[in-house]
């Protein structure tokens, strides 16, 4: 493995561009590759063979594509597929963690509150969670389906999402709730709102930048870090064949970005 090959970087659909900026800002020398599996999004209400098959084959095409390290940047394939994924490839491989820790050590109130798929909120790694930090403070455990869709159309303040949003936030405030961690990597998207509609007084846990730092220990560690010294670029491919997802990338990332299709994306039907 070469410190100069990319990383490659997964989510269900376009979410998982709130970790890749991350990594963009701590490794701004890195070349990337991003794979939105838009033509399975949202993975939150996926069988979990679905997603562990889904996740093996991502990796497979990042491995092809010469990936030197992979993040899952995504909180539902992480928790239905790690484990596998560990097993199946030997690359370093990072996955996403709820910040639940930083916010038992923020919390005032001792009432925290987790924002996630219901998948999650139902896996193995979330029932640990409970165990290992519950015994010290009360954590609201919050499933917000809709908000990914929401995400993946790129409508990140009109007022369905705000309704949503607030149907989900409210009672957790109601609970006492002053920290709020965001475990799904589509909802960094939705802060701005989720800040309004929370109050000044919330603080909202993103772990992206945490993961970022991650995966700079991980390729120290395994003498993987770009030695280059020209400014990293980003690749964007996809399972969809769909103008939404690249205007909602675009969006995103800020930029006008150019979207690959992932093999056995079949081609557009003819006009
Ligand atoms: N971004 C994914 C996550 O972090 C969204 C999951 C989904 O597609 O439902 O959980």
């Amino acid at each position: 493995m070469k410190a100069l090959n990319p990383i490659g970087v997964f989510d269900s659909g376009v979410g998982g561009l709130s970790v890749l900026r991350e990594i963009r800002r701590e490794l701004p020398g890195e070349h990337l590759l991003y794979v939105a599996d838009s033509g399975h999004a949202p993975y939150g209400d996926k069988p979990a063979e679905l997603i562990q098959a889904r996740a093996a084959a991502i990796v497979e095409f990042l491995v092809s594509r010469h990936a030197k390290a992979i993040v899952v940047a995504c909180n539902t394939a992480t928790g239905v597929a790690i484990r596998m994924l560990r097993a199946r490839f030997s690359l370093p491989i990072i996955a996403m963690e709820p910040a639940v820790k930083p916010a038992v050590t923020h919390t005032k109130s001792g009432v925290i509150a987790v924002l996630a798929t219901s998948r999650t909120i139902a896996s193995e790694n979330f029932a640990k969670l409970h165990e290992r930090f519950g015994a010290n403070v009360q954590i609201l455990m919050q499933a917000c389906p809709g908000l990914v869709e929401q995400v993946e159309a790129g409508e990140l303040s009109g007022e369905k999402t705000r309704a949503l949003i607030e149907r989900y936030v409210a009672p957790l405030l109601a609970q006492g709730a002053d920290t709020i961690v965001l475990g799904c990597t589509h909802y960094p998207f939705l802060a701005a709102l989720i800040r309004e509609i929370a109050g000044p007084a919330v603080t909202i846990i993103d772990p992206s930048a945490a993961i970022a730092r991650e995966l700079r220990r991980r390729l120290e560690s395994a003498s993987l870090l770009s030695t280059g010294t020209r400014a990293g670029t980003e690749q964007f491919w996809s399972s969809a064949r769909s103008d939404t997802t690249r205007a909602v990338i675009s969006q995103l990332w800020k930029a006008d970005v150019d979207l690959l299709y992932l093999p056995h994306v079949p081609d557009a039907p003819p006009d």
